[in-house]
């Protein structure tokens, strides 16, 4: 590959066939989130997630790692100042700000449940990352290129990490997802010639939730 074609973000197309996007099996929208904790090997490891907005996926992250694993915590960073920045066409800056006492004392009686308060830039420092150790489990959800890469670099998944996207793939191409975190991960791929098992996706059928995809990481270098 020449030096120019390699600085050339990634197309629909390659990101397609290099996470076999079109050949992962659908999973009902239902069962997704059962179906991963019921994969975790580690089953005491610590989870990570990453935008934690509106409280929605994350209460349904959190009821399953009480379900079906144990002595663990789920780290949960955001801001709750809502994107950072501009993302796709109806979701500028500032969509899914919310009150922090809205999300935060719907788990105050639930002390596995840490909250880091900032934006990532700020809160997933060495000494957070070193408490979470390998993450048995990070969910990705904070939608931008920029955002997703700063999770990445600052709390890298592992060889055994189930590494979730939320906004990672929209297969009728609403909107641009080669731009974000499908960008973000794929540039991480490549700097640390990661090996990984794309699992399967959300069912695309169930609505504007259906885009997220699981990963199984298997090495890092
Ligand atoms: C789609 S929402 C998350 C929805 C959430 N998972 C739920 O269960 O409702 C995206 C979240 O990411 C957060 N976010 C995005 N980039 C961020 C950053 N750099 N630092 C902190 N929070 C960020 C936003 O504040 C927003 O709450």
């Amino acid at each position: 590959m020449t030096e120019t074609a390699q600085q050339l973000p990634p197309t629909a197309e390659e990101l397609i066939a290099f996470f076999e996007l079109d050949r992962l099996a659908e999973v009902p929208v239902d069962s997704y989130y059962d179906i991963i904790a019921q994969m975790i090997t580690n089953k005491t490891g610590h989870w990570a997630a990453f935008g934690v907005g509106w409280n929605r996926t994350f209460q349904e992250l959190n009821r399953v790692r009480n379900r079906y694993t144990h002595n663990n915590k789920l780290f949960a960073f955001d801001w709750w100042e809502g994107l950072p920045h501009d993302w796709r066409p109806g979701y500028p800056k500032g969509t899914f700000r919310i009150p922090r006492e809205r999300v935060v004392n719907w788990y105050k009686h639930d002390e596995s449940v840490i909250f880091h308060e900032g934006l990532f830039e700020d809160t997933i420092t060495d000494s957070v990352v070193a408490e979470i150790g390998v993450p048995a489990l990070i969910h990705i959800d904070c939608d931008l290129y920029e955002s997703t890469k700063a999770v990445l670099d600052r709390c890298p998944p592992a060889a055994g990490t189930l590494l979730l996207f939320d906004e990672f793939y929209a297969p009728t191409g609403e909107w641009d997802w080669t731009q974000h975190e499908a960008k973000a991960f794929y540039e991480f791929c490549q700097s640390h010639q990661l090996k990984f098992r794309a699992l399967f996706r959300r069912q695309v059928s169930a609505g504007p939730l259906s885009e997220q995809v699981a990963f199984l990481i298997q090495e890092v270098v």
